[in-house]
């Protein structure tokens, strides 16, 4: 993990003396070593077109969400204040190792991860840009807790032309703060560099407008939806959509502001996870500065508790002004 000496570093200056070693010494560098071989494997597997899909070439021929969720999985068993995992490939909290290593005993830091190792399962074949979603919790379980108190850190790997990761970290008596990591070096060199110590959105006025509607079919049945994407349209916003929810919120966080909506209709039923997906996004947005809330009851996606696994929602995320507009049209405040 030398590598990664950079990285604790900073966290380590982020955080109050002394607190937490293992969470940057050994958490979030793991997940971040994670995420640099799970790009590594993207790159070597030409049968991505198979992800997603029940159909199989073999045993030992993995489709890659397989292979990200085992990089985790095998990587995570080798740290010891992570007590127990779940994830979108398997959702159910179980603790990350067989057997308690002493290790852990000895720690006071007990950490439960929620993962979503490779999402944007249907737009890897064409080679866009996907990643991996990481929500750190304080404690030996995720469910039925105060997201916003106890989900302390998150984190994103995106896989694109370059390789960077997207760390927040917000643990009670420290500043929050975000900040981005690029990966990899040349000729497959292995470095991790600090890329911005500081993800944070802009204030306006801003030159150009971006928007991100998700679920667009919706539109078509819900009127609001519909009003609010031709307001865009006709404010001359400049759509940056890749259908990706890892890039489409990156997007936001690079160019310091914009709106993402992905709403809930009557025929259009919530698709996001909560613990997946849509809590450790929040916690991201929330760090750079922007809000996240939920499109059918207006409260932060980070309020309310995830009483299950599977449980699911939408999302409204990007700049405040303009997450407040998307609730006055959907009739939310
Ligand atoms: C996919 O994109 C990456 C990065 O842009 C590139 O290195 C790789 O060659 C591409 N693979 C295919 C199969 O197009």
């Amino acid at each position: 993990m030398e590598r990664y000496s950079n990285v604790v570093a900073h966290i380590q200056s982020v955080l109050p003396p002394d607190t937490r070693p293992s969470l940057s010494r050994s958490v979030i560098p793991t997940i971040i070593h994670c995420i640099d071989g799970i790009a590594q494997a993207l790159r070597t597997s030409h049968q991505v077109s198979l992800a997603g899909t029940a159909n199989s070439f073999g045993d030992d021929q993995l489709n890659v969400d397989v292979l990200a969720e085992r990089i985790i999985r095998d990587e995570i068993a080798k740290c010891p204040s992570i007590a127990t995992a779940s994830s979108e490939e398997e959702p159910t909290e179980r603790p990350s190792r067989e057997t308690e290593s002493a290790a852990h005993s000895e720690s006071s830091e007990v950490y439960t991860l929620a993962f979503d190792p490779l999402d944007g399962s249907s737009i890897i074949a064409p080679n866009w840009t996907v990643g991996t979603i990481v929500g750190i919790w304080d404690g030996a379980s995720a469910l039925h807790q105060t997201p916003s108190e106890k989900q302390i850190a998150a984190i994103l790997g995106v896989y694109g032309p370059r390789t960077t990761a997207i760390i927040a970290i917000r643990v009670p008596g420290s500043t929050p703060t975000c900040f981005e990591v690029g990966l990899g070096g040349k000729d497959g060199e292995a470095t991790c560099e600090i890329v911005r110590s500081k993800v944070e959105l802009l204030s306006p006025p801003f030159k150009t407008r971006y928007f991100a509607p998700a679920n667009l079919r919706a539109a078509a049945e819900d009127e609001k939806y519909m009003k609010l994407v031709t307001h865009y349209i006709q404010q001359k916003y400049t759509l940056r959509y890749s259908g990706g929810l890892v890039p489409d919120v990156v997007h936001m966080l690079v160019k310091g502001h914009g709106i993402y909506v992905s709403p809930v209709t009557t025929t259009s039923k919530a698709k996001l996870r909560r613990l997946y997906e849509l809590t450790p996004i929040a916690l991201i947005m929330e760090c750079a500065g922007a809000s996240a809330v939920d499109p059918v009851t207006g409260k932060g996606i980070l309020e309310e508790p995830v009483g299950d696994c599977d449980e699911r929602g939408g999302l409204i995320c990007g700049t405040a002004d303009e997450v407040s507009f998307v609730l006055r049209s959907f009739g939310l405040q």
